[in-house]
């Protein structure tokens, strides 16, 4: 008999054993093999851009863990690639564009992306950890929110200010709507696209939305995410397929996101989860919330956090634990283990009917 995932049943708030846990950025540079086949790569572009070796990555995590996850390895930048903007990772430094977005002639002249053509290797990872997986657990397919994307096209790069892109909002706000629609509109393809490839869960992440203004917020983000949601694939091939919203810093907006039509909105640790939960619990699901730095203590202090964690949601289903941000690259693999016994074993007692 075919039992439904536990992530997945806990996105649609329906009856789990132990609430699911998986791991932002699970397949990185905390782990000596995936650092292994990073070397081997040349690049991390490379390790993306080659389909058998983005799948060898996205499963490491899983050999070594009882994950109940798998997170297509690619990143939220290659749309930005296919608009050919020269992309380039820096050693230590981060994202890099050489042709960044400085006018609206710029946007204009932003070409339609195809995302089984520009973006094939994409699909084509997905496809072929997809069978790989052979259904052990759901694959999740991801892409950034058009607000986050649209930071690092403007910016040319990661950015302290964002003083180009806020220019650009306040000086030529018409503009900058044209770089979002035209994103939203790529992001709905290429999400469709990666559902259709075998992603069984999708999730945006919207890193940036944070650091707008409240109202900006909801006619520079959260709107064309809507647009998104409401226009991506929720069901496939009979299976529904959950959407899991995250932006950053996010408190201030709960509401508005839960109302969006997503089935579950990921939070960092500024919020803590019994208020989320007061707040919208009754509408969707809730990922998250662990700091990521909690990892840098020892077994009791990361057993006591979890602890805490696990209470604050409380009894029932409709949590994906996680941390709230991505995993640090100088975190000790151990503690992962950790980590996921802790959740595996006080989450337990929270599901019994
Ligand atoms: O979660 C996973 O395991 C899937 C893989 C994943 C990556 N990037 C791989 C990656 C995901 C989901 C992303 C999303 C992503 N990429 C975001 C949104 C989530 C977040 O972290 O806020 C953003 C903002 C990016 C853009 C990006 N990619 C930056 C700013 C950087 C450099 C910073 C850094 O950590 O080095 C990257 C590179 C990147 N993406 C790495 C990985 C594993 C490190 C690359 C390497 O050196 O091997």
């Amino acid at each position: 008999m075919f039992t439904q995932h536990r992530l997945i049943q806990a996105l649609f708030r329906e009856p789990v054993d132990r609430t699911p846990v998986w791991i932002m950025r699970q397949a990185g540079r905390y782990l000596p093999e995936y650092r292994s086949v990073r070397n081997k790569a040349k690049d991390f572009l490379t390790l993306c851009k080659t389909p058998e070796l983005a799948c060898e990555v996205t499963l490491q995590p899983l050999e070594r863990y009882p994950l109940d996850a798998a997170i297509i390895f690619s990143d939220i930048l290659t749309i930005p690639d296919a608009f050919n903007l020269g992309l380039q990772f820096v050693e230590n430094e981060g994202p890099r564009f050489l042709n960044p977005i400085q006018s609206l002639r710029d946007i204009e002249q932003l070409p339609t992306v195809d995302p089984e053509t520009e973006l094939r290797y994409v699909m084509d990872a997905i496809r072929t950890t997809k069978a790989a997986l052979q259904n052990k657990v759901p694959l999740i397919g991801f892409a950034g929110s058009p607000w986050t994307i649209a930071t690092y096209m403007v910016e040319g790069g990661s950015s302290k200010s964002f003083s180009k892109i806020k220019k650009m909002l306040y000086a030529e706000p018409e503009a900058l709507h044209r770089l979002l629609e035209h994103l939203s509109k790529t992001l709905i393809n290429y999400i469709n696209a990666q559902i259709v490839a075998g992603a069984d869960v999708v999730m945006i992440f919207d890193t940036w939305g944070g650091i707008l203004s409240n109202p900006d917020y909801r006619d520079f983000s959260l709107n064309y995410m809507e647009d998104i949601v409401k226009n991506v694939l929720r069901v496939y091939e009979g299976k529904r397929i959950p959407f899991i919203l995250f932006t950053k810093n996010s408190g201030p907006y709960l509401s508005a996101i839960a109302c969006s039509g997503c089935d579950a909105v990921g939070l960092d640790w500024t919020m803590p989860l019994d208020k989320a939960r007061d707040l919208i619990g009754h509408k969707v699901a809730l990922q998250g919330n662990l700091d990521p730095a909690v990892l840098y203590g020892n077994v009791a202090c990361i057993q006591s956090e979890v602890k805490k964690t696990l209470r604050q949601f409380g009894v029932g289903s409709g949590h994906v634990f996680n941390l709230g941000h991505g995993i640090y690259p100088d975190i000790d693999p151990e503690k992962v283990t950790i980590l996921l016994e802790a959740v595996h074993t006080f989450s337990a007692p929270y599901h019994k009917s």
